[in-house]
């Protein structure tokens, strides 16, 4: 599938840049192939337009705000949260701008320290992270960087509990815990929620960030896909710590997504620095990061394009429900090209007498 030929995914909300850096000025960023320039308003407001002056297409981003109107660097044309024109420097006081002197603006807004965006009618929320609203736990921006990797792989990336073992061989995989101990599976209107519980090695720099010096561990996991790029992780460990992953790949290309994690967590700065947590948890995307940019950004959805096994069985209902969401809105999955065979037809490795030298 590739997801800038799906215009279902233009009616969800992402994050596309930290809310802190429209204070250094206008941001570009790249969402679905659609380029957007993002400003803070005069109300202090986030907003979102395409990066395209319709007057000779210059990048707004290049450009600065002007009592929250984003300005054009070439003429100076200058246009509102909506889009609208709403000065023209070359245009006499007397004159009327012209209706049609705008540019497409988005639906845009502040959640969680980032700005979102949806670039169409969106029939979903922004993922509810319920504990962000409890003084009881912290948020911790992590990471925020393009990965050459198509969003449905990292999203079933992490509900995948076969892969640490292989994967997370210097962070918190377990040779001895190849698969589970449990993993269980439930459809929900947002998308699925997987419970499951996984032993794991608990490292010297674990050790000290959760407060365990055990060698290893039990994680109870409690998994939440929200359709269609977002997962929620949440870490609950034997002492009752709880470290929650947040992860959305915003999807930049068929091919690029900007991963974009925080994490939030019931412990204080001063028991855990958030440095720590961060290295941590650095080390473990990075060792998913190698394997996910080797895969293929086109994601089949029919389960008979790639094998599968037990432990897939989240990433299968995850493709379902894609496939189901693009039926329901009249759409067909875009590939690449069209399905190949799946497997060639063995190769004859005998060789017959005749050809012998
Ligand atoms: S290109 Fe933007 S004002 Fe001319
Ligand atoms: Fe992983």
């Amino acid at each position: 599938m590739l997801v800038t030929q799906q215009p279902v995914f233009r009616q969800f909300w992402y994050p596309v840049v930290l809310c802190e850096s429209l204070k250094a000025g206008p941001q570009s960023f790249e969402l679905l192939g659609e380029p957007l320039v993002l400003w803070l308003d005069g109300a202090g407001q986030p907003a979102a337009a395409r990066d395209r002056c319709c007057h000779r297409t210059a990048k707004l981003s290049l450009g600065c705000v002007d009592q929250g109107h984003i300005r054009c660097p070439y003429h100076g044309w200058q246009f509102d949260a909506t889009g609208a024109c709403v000065h023209v420097p070359q245009l006499g006081a007397d004159k009327t701008i012209p209706a049609n002197y705008r540019v497409p603006a988005y639906r845009c807004t502040e959640r969680y320290g980032y700005v979102w965006v949806c670039l169409a009618e969106p029939i979903a929320d922004i993922p509810p992270i319920d504990e962000t609203a409890s003084s009881d736990y912290r948020l911790i921006h992590e990471f925020y960087e393009p990965w050459q990797t198509a969003g449905l792989r990292v999203m079933e990336n992490e509900l995948d509990l076969a892969h640490p073992t292989f994967v997370h061989t210097a962070t918190f995989g377990s040779e001895e815990h190849p698969v589970p101990d449990s993993l269980e599976i439930e459809d929900t209107d947002y998308g699925i929620r997987v419970r499951g519980l996984l032993g794991v090695v608990n490292p010297e720099q674990q050790q000290k960030n959760l407060k365990m010096d055990a060698g290893g561990t039990v994680r109870t996991l409690e998994m939440d896909w929200f359709m269609p790029f977002t997962i929620k992780l949440k870490i609950i460990y034997p002492n009752g710590l709880e470290h929650i992953v947040v992860n959305t790949m915003t999807p930049i290309s068929d091919r690029v997504s900007q991963m974009v994690q925080f994490c939030v967590r019931n412990d204080t700065e001063a028991e855990t620095p958030a440095q720590d947590v961060i290295a941590f948890d650095r080390a473990v995307t990075l060792e998913d990061k190698q394997i996910l940019e080797s895969t293929d950004y086109d994601v089949p959805l029919s389960p008979s394009q790639e094998e599968h096994m037990l432990t897939d069985r989240p990433g299968v209902m995850i493709r379902k429900k894609v496939a189901a969401l693009l039926k329901q809105h009249g759409e067909v999955e875009q590939t690449r090209q069209p399905p190949a065979t799946k497997s060639p037809a063995p190769v004859n490795h005998s060789v017959s007498a005749g050809s012998r030298r």
